[in-house]
């Protein structure tokens, strides 16, 4: 049995989505979630589910030795960040090597980068008028959003759609395929 944990910033409707997923698996659970908002809706969920939810300052999550020490305490295997705005430290990606993974609202390289999430991205994408956008599932390194990509998965973008349209499809695209991208990796760990 493998342990996931899951660091969110805000509403974290795929971090419950990925738990309930793994509910009742033998593969791994989610045992953990870390948080860096106090007012993130995912505190919420978190309670409801039963699983332990840590609240961490930018400064100490920054710093990252308090963060590993959770983890290890926790004998977390392998981090999903699911909508986590901080960049992760060195020191953090050092002590998970290839075993930390993001969930990015658009078809990297396109609409990545600093400032670069939530409906900024839904925003460009249309401003851009693309046709199609999607979902990318990468491994985390010292860059935001540049990590080996392992899955990506495509929706249209009509000429009518507005970013909440946009965002509702890629939601849709995110809750049928992360948890089982991360069962895969999990299952190569
Ligand atoms: C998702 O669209 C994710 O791809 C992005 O932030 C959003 C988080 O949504 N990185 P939620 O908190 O899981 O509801």
């Amino acid at each position: 049995m493998k342990n996931i944990a899951i660091l969110a910033s805000g509403s974290g409707s795929n971090a419950e989505n990925i738990a309930s997923y793994f509910k009742g698996k033998e593969s791994a659970r989610v045992s953990l979630i870390i948080c860096n908002n106090p007012q993130a809706y995912v505190i919420e969920r978190a309670k409801r589910l039963g699983i332990e939810c840590k609240v961490i300052t930018k400064k100490e999550f920054m710093e990252a030795d308090s963060t590993i020490a959770l983890l290890k305490e926790h004998c977390i295997d392998f981090i999903v960040l699911a909508g986590f705005l901080l960049l992760v430290p060195e020191k953090l990606i050092k002590a998970y090597p290839g075993k930390i993974v993001n969930i990015h609202p658009a078809l990297l390289p396109k609409h990545g980068g600093k400032g670069m999430y939530g409906d900024n991205v839904h925003k460009a994408v249309v401003e851009c008028g693309d046709t199609e956008s999607g979902i990318t599932i990468h491994l985390i390194d010292e860059e935001y959003d540049k990590g080996t990509t392992f899955f990506q998965a495509k929706c249209p973008v009509l000429p009518t759609d507005t970013p909440d349209d946009v965002a509702a499809k890629v939601h849709a695209l995110e809750y049928e395929h992360f948890p089982h991208v991360i069962e895969e990796i999990i299952a190569t760990l």
